[in-house]
């Protein structure tokens, strides 16, 4: 699996768990507060890996501009879900949060998808790709496994 193809496969993970929130009504507190938490790790997670990867690599090819605007996206949305974890659930304050988070998100994972992932097409070269794929996967194990807690784990 090239890096694009398993980048993807996370956005659409994350695309699916952010949607299943969504049907979620207030009563149903601790599915919310559980789907949440998976979303979290997720995110925090693919930030992390994607930087040390996808942009460090695409840093190293001359794409500054690019690497600098999405490591500020996730800067950006990292802080929006420290905020909502420090939220009920069930308020109303976190669902306007919440939203607004699933906008930028929204924004931001198509972005690299329509835009960042053709121009790093005609840079990268099909091994580097999969090289980079390889990386981001194996990566991206651990550092969900380090951050995740042992009861979650268990669970
Ligand atoms: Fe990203
Ligand atoms: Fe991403």
């Amino acid at each position: 699996m090239d890096i694009y193809e398993r980048i993807k496969q996370d956005h659409d993970a994350v695309r699916e768990l952010c949607a299943q929130v969504e049907d979620t009504t207030n009563r149903a507190e601790k599915k919310r507060e559980q789907l949440f938490r998976q979303i979290s790790l997720e995110i925090w997670a693919h930030h992390k890996v994607e930087e040390a990867t996808f942009y460090e690599a695409f840093k190293k090819k001359g794409e500054t501009g690019d690497a600098f605007e999405a490591q500020n996206e996730h800067h950006m949305l990292n802080n929006m879900m420290d905020e909502l974890a420090t939220m009920p659930v069930d308020s109303e304050q976190w669902q306007k949060k919440f939203g607004a988070m699933k906008e930028l998100l929204d924004h931001h994972l198509d972005e690299e998808e329509e835009d960042f992932f053709p121009k790093a097409k005609k840079i990268f070269s099909k091994e580097e790709a999969q090289s980079l794929g390889k990386m981001f996967d194996g990566r991206k194990k651990v550092t969900l496994a380090a951050i995740t807690p042992l009861e979650e784990i268990a669970s």
